[in-house]
């Protein structure tokens, strides 16, 4: 079975995004579903003189070591000022150092919600941008805006037209997954 990661980029114990990359996940048939928690790889903010003095973390190199041994990942990014959440940016920032080809060529489902608006779009359109540069495999973006009028826990997506452009990039997703 293929082993897909479940990412919310957010550190937030209620983070609605690690609760749509689930929800997402759990539309997927036969697959190993594994879910990262972001703070389980709290390490101190990057900086070039702490990689001279001390190498990179463990908590990097462990998050390094479980994107290679995945077959894909489900990544829901939360949007800070526009951007990644300081936690995520940290995360990449440490892991880049190690491997700068860090999402290892892996096919990636890339998430964002926020609750306005605007869907958390400029920090996806960053990722979508740059993720390349760092060895992703893009296979499908999506933004879910105003989550608590258009998500229930029950439902998932509620409002007809979203749930008609999501259950396409899951099918898009899914069938890249698979073959
Ligand atoms: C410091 C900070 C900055 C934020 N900036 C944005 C923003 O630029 N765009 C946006 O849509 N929401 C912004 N928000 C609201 C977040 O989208 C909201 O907190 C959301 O719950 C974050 O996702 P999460 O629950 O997965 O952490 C911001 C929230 C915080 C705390």
């Amino acid at each position: 079975m293929k082993k897909i990661l479940i990412i919310g980029g957010s550190t937030h114990s209620k983070s609605i995004n690690r609760t749509f990359a689930k929800q997402a996940g759990s539309l997927i048939t036969d697959i190993e579903r594994i879910e990262l928690d972001l703070n389980d790889f709290e390490m101190p903010i990057y900086s070039e003189d702490r990689e001279n003095d001390g190498g990179i973390p463990d908590q990097a190199q462990r998050f390094l070591k479980i994107i290679q041994d995945a077959d894909g990942i489900i990544l829901s990014l939360a949007e800070h000022n526009g951007s990644y959440t300081s936690a995520f940016k940290n995360i990449l920032d440490w892991t880049s150092r190690q491997e700068r080809n860090l999402w290892s060529q892996k096919p990636i489902l890339l998430l964002a919600t926020s609750p306005g608006k605007g869907g958390a779009k400029f920090v996806l359109k960053s990722a979508e941008d740059y993720f390349p540069h760092l060895g992703a495999d893009i296979i499908a973006a999506y933004s879910l805006p105003s989550f608590y009028d258009n998500f229930s826990a029950e439902k998932g997506i509620t409002n007809t037209s979203l749930k008609t452009e999501f259950d396409k990039v899951i099918d898009t997703f899914s069938n890249s997954i698979k073959s």
